[in-house]
This record gives structure tokens, C-alpha cells and sequence, in this order.
């Protein structure tokens, strides 16, 4: 008789985004989880392997034979491609593929961890193309075209983790005035939509505990969309701190040492040579474009249906994470390749 506990495999559990995917998986006994991992020592790693019903299963996510062998026997399948280190043409072969395979293992749910599609909202403009938001997108495209039996499939969109106002997103004081946090950004009036963690891994369980709703769904998932303006006052109305915003341009953006990716392109674990892969500039010139002109939209009275406990506004959040706007890592990435990186991640730039 097999075992009524379902097993899900997850890709990408050890990042920002898998964790907390992983955390409420494993919050009660109802799930076992393997996560693939490209090694068992990271810190990551190791805490999630404390957790109850965790198996930690070493393996590149990009071969053909690990993903036969990790997708076997396995019951449900949560997928977070990393397409800032494959770059979009390989996220977009690589979700494909792992799509295929998971069907082809008998998996019964798959569930993409995705992005908007910011071409296709952009009708196609290049001045809006983001590789690394566009590669999750077509895979999302391509999933939606297929049947959802025999294999449930389910997409989760997600946006830019609230987490990172610590981070990529964080404030940085006045040279001229070091009480005044200035948040600078090329947003203009944009009020981009923003996830706190926690609650994109809850709707991640969601999807997966109420399959007959979730079955062919693409779910949206936001906690608030936050203007800048609005970030600044409800950081000074948090934390008692002075702040500004600073809108900035594109190319303000590119020469600041707060810029925290080298030259070079999108897929920093691929070959360079690959004509395909955008600049990071070029891709993050994309990323910002949309997120000024409001391309995303969200529902969120289905959000507050779905999760009535989320958190629905970034001062709710800041609250519940003390946010003072000091720096602290979020992204594994980032983390490990932080060597890489030039120096000058904490100067101050951006004079009043
Ligand atoms: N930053 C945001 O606000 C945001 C928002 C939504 C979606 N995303 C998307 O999420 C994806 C990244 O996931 P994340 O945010 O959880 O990032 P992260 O914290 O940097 O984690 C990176 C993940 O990718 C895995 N990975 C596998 N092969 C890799 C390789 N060759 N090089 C680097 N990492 C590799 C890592 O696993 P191991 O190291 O354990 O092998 C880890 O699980 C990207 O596609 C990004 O576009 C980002």
C-alpha cells in the first residue's frame, strides 16, 4: 500500500524563494521534501536539512540524468529555475525540460515558480525585455498551453521579494546629511508590486493542498504595490527615521557603485559568448522600464480569499520584521558571488 504522505521535489529550495517554499511545506507532517542542491555544506543547506520531512539530494539542476534520477518516485515537483545564472535561452529550455520530464516520471502536480511575462505586457517594446523575467514568463506560456491531466500543473508569479529593501532595494544615507536614508530608484510614479517571503511560500502550499481550484491556475502573487514616496513615509512613520526618495535615471543607476552586478551578462554560469544573453544593464534597464510603467497588474481581493492571514501592507511588514533599512543578505547568489562583485556596495552616492 503506498504511503498517503506525498513527497515533492524542489528546485531552488536552497535560495531566497525556496526556503520559506520549503518552511511551509514542512510546517506539519503532511508533505515529505527533497531538495536538490548543488552541495549539502551550504548554510542554507544545512538548515534546511534540520527540518522535519527534509531529504537533501546533491545535484546540478541542469542534467538531463540528475533530473531523471531526482524526479522519479517522486509525487508533486516545485521549480525555481535561476535565471540570472543560466541566463533566459537555458531557463527557458530547462523549465521546458523539466515540465517534460516531470510528466514523463508520473509526477501528479508541477508547480513553476515564475515571473511576468514583461515582453508580452509591454507589447513586445524592447525597451521593456527583461531576460530573466521574460525566460520565466514563456515557460509559464508553454505550461498554460498543456492539459492539466493526466499532470496537474499550476504556476506561481511572483515579483520583487519585499525582503530585498534590505538589500538590493535597501536606503543608503546623505553624504551630506547622514541622519537622511535616501531610496533611490528609476521608478518615476511606478508602483511596482512587492512579496513578502513568507506568504509567497504559503501560497506555494496553497497550490499544492487545493488542487482542484489550483489545477491550470496561474496565481499572482503580491503583498502590496509600493510607490516610493509611500515607501519613504511609511519607513519614517516605522522606524522615526528621516528618508527621501530619490528618483533617479537609468544611467544615474548604472554608474553607482550601489549597483551591485559587474559587467558582463545575464547567465553568469554560462559561456559570455552566447549572443542571446542581455547585459545586465540591458536587462535591468527592461526590468525597471516596467516596473515604472505599471505593467503588473494583481488581484488582490482573490490574495486576501486565498490567504486571509497575509500580510497586506509593507507597514504591517516592516513591523513585523523590525525593518530599520540596515543591509543584510537575502539572495544565495548574490551571496556567493559577492567576491566577484566590484567593490563599493556601501558607499554612499547619491548626493541630495
Ligand atoms: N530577487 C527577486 O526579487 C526575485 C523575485 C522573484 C523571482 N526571482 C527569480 O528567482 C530566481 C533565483 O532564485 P532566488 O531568488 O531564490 O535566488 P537565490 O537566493 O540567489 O538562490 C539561487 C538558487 O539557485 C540555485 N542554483 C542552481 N544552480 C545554480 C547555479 N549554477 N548558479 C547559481 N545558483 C544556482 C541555488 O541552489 P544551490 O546553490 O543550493 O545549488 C539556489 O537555490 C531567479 O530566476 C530570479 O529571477 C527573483
Amino acid at each position: 500500500m503506498s504511503s498517503l504522505k506525498k513527497t515533492i521535489l524542489v528546485i531552488g529550495g536552497t535560495g531566497a524563494q525556496g526556503v520559506p517554499v520549503v518552511k511551509a511545506l514542512t510546517e506539519d507532517s503532511k508533505y515529505n521534501v527533497h531538495v536538490l542542491t548543488r552541495s549539502a555544506a551550504s548554510t542554507a543547506t544545512i538548515e534546511l536539512a534540520a527540518l522535519p520531512g527534509v531529504t537533501i539530494i546533491e545535484g546540478n539542476a541542469y542534467d538531463y540524468d540528475t533530473l531523471c534520477r531526482v524526479f522519479t518516485g517522486i509525487d508533486y515537483a516545485w521549480v525555481n529555475t535561476n535565471g540570472f545564472a543560466i541566463g533566459e535561452k537555458n531557463e527557458i529550455y530547462w523549465g521546458i525540460r523539466m515540465f517534460e520530464i516531470a510528466r514523463r516520471c508520473n509526477v501528479s502536480h508541477f508547480q513553476w515558480a515564475s515571473l511576468p511575462y514583461l515582453s508580452k505586457l509591454g507589447n513586445f517594446d524592447p525597451k521593456y525585455r527583461t531576460g530573466h523575467m521574460d525566460g520565466k514568463g514563456k515557460v509559464a506560456e508553454f505550461i498554460s498551453a498543456q492539459p492539466t491531466s493526466p499532470m496537474k500543473w499550476s504556476v506561481l508569479t511572483s515579483c520583487m521579494y519585499m525582503e530585498t529593501l534590505t538589500e538590493l532595494l535597501a536606503p543608503h544615507p546623505s553624504l551630506d546629511n547622514p541622519d537622511l536614508m535616501i531610496f533611490a530608484a528609476p521608478l518615476g510614479k511606478g508602483q511596482p508590486p512587492l512579496i513578502h517571503l513568507a506568504d509567497l511560500g504559503r501560497y506555494a502550499r496553497w497550490l499544492f493542498d487545493n488542487p482542484e481550484r489550483s489545477n491550470g491556475m496561474n496565481l499572482m502573487v503580491a503583498t502590496e504595490n509600493i510607490g516610493w514616496e509611500y515607501l519613504v513615509k511609511t519607513f519614517t512613520e516605522a522606524t522615526g527615521k528621516k528618508a527621501v526618495y530619490k528618483d533617479i535615471t537609468l544611467d544615474e543607476l548604472f554608474a553607482s557603485p550601489v549597483f551591485p552586478f559587474p559587467d558582463g551578462k545575464v547567465g553568469h554560469s554560462v559561456s559570455y559568448e552566447d549572443p542571446t544573453l542581455q547585459t545586465y544593464r540591458q536587462n535591468f534597464s527592461g526590468f525597471w522600464n516596467s516596473w515604472k510603467a505599471d505593467l503588473v497588474k494583481v488581484d488582490y481581493a482573490l490574495l486576501d480569499e486565498i490567504l486571509p492571514t497575509r500580510v497586506k501592507t509593507l507597514g504591517e511588514w516592516m513591523k513585523l520584521v523590525g525593518y530599520t533599512g540596515e543591509r543584510s543578505s537575502v539572495l544565495k547568489d548574490y551571496r556567493d558571488n559577492a567576491k566577484k562583485r566590484q567593490k563599493g556596495f556601501e558607499e554612499k552616492v547619491f548626493r541630495q
